[in-house]
């Protein structure tokens, strides 16, 4: 049988951290073995919000799939491709916003949301509009049955079940409804203990060294209120354990209690902490190095993805516009 496929994305925006690799990549990387993967890195998404300033573009979109290759994917496992190399996206996207009425791209609550954040600068544009409309032909033109994501991509996705099923309804049934499958969410802080994110420069860079590692272990921020290895501390409020709860779960019990008893200080606690996640990053620094230094390997990956993924976008979009009749 064959298996079911799997469609999901990033937008090239620059490095991903250590939270995106946890929260996405890593889940990603699992997910190649069982399913017919196709990841897309979405330059046109990119262009959205960004563009003004595409002048990193051709760099982010190469470090982006960098970052993937590093945690893992394997182009021998799974299709990664350049959306924009995939001109029947831009196809299907067109032919669904012809039966897309505006007030649903209107109420998705990223689109209100993403103005308010991103307000001074001009985004009330029609491509921003259609944000979650070209998020759909991504998924659609592959009938991918599930699409790895975030909760924050659940509006995403119903507006592409949505747009589906119209379809369906109005031409006959071509377009499968996808389902998300939610990524499960490991919260990892920043250094400063605030939501690990590039923009609050508390991020650790999931190309990140041993040395750059031990140095943002060194920053992280620990129980203020323990001064002396003999106070008591308290890991709740401490970063540092906040990371061995996801790194070191099997003895994070053992280090909470030392803390505690002021039995473990934070020196031992904040080295152990580093060795680990040396050891965790220690594969993906040697992955990355290779790919690095290997531009052309990068053009080949994406040359047979860009193949693989217009043989079947070609295919969709061909039932498309035969259940349309705008084919003879
Ligand atoms: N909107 C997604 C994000 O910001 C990126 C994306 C674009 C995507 N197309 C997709 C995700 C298709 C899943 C499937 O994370
Ligand atoms: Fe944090 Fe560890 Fe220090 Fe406790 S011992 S305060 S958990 S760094």
């Amino acid at each position: 049988m064959a298996r079911q496929r799997i469609m999901s994305g990033m937008r090239p925006t620059g490095r991903l951290h250590l939270g995106n690799y946890l929260g996405a990549l890593e889940n990603w990387v699992r997910l190649q073995d069982t399913y017919d993967c196709f990841f897309a890195i979405v330059d046109w998404h990119a262009l959205t919000t960004g563009y003004e300033d595409t002048k990193d573009l051709t760099a982010n979109v190469r470090g982006l799939l960098v970052d993937w290759l590093s945690a893992g994917l394997d182009p021998e496992r799974c299709t990664m491709y350049l959306q924009s190399d995939v001109k029947e996206i831009a196809e299907l996207h067109l032919l669904l916003s012809m039966i897309t009425p505006i007030a649903w791209l209107e109420r998705v609550p990223t689109y209100k949301e993403q103005l308010q954040q991103l307000e001074g600068r001009e985004i009330h544009t029609y491509g921003f509009l259609g944000y979650p409309m070209l998020q759909a032909a991504d998924i659609l033109i592959f009938k991918a049955g599930y699409v790895p994501v975030g909760e924050d991509q659940l509006p995403h996705l119903e507006l592409t079940r949505e747009v589906a099923r119209r379809f369906n309804s109005i031409y006959g049934p071509v377009l499968p409804e996808p389902q998300a499958l939610l990524t499960e969410v490991k919260l990892l802080p920043g250094v400063d203990g605030r939501k690990m994110s590039k923009s609050y420069g508390n991020d650790i860079p999931m190309s990140a060294d041993e040395a750059v590692v031990r140095q943002k272990v060194q920053m992280m921020i620990t129980d203020p209120a323990r001064i002396r290895k003999a106070d008591p501390g308290h890991p709740d409020v401490c970063t540092v354990h906040a990371f061995h709860k996801i790194f070191s779960s099997e003895r994070v019990q053992e280090i909470a209690e030392g803390c505690v008893k002021g039995a473990f200080g934070c020196v031992q606690c904040k080295r152990d902490l580093a060795d680990r996640l040396a050891g965790r990053i220690g594969p993906l620094a040697e992955r990355r190095r290779y790919y690095e230094s290997r531009p052309e390997v990068l053009d080949d990956i994406l040359a047979a993805g860009r193949d693989k993924a217009r043989k079947w976008a070609a295919e969709t979009v061909e039932e498309v516009r035969r259940a349309m009749r705008i084919q003879q």
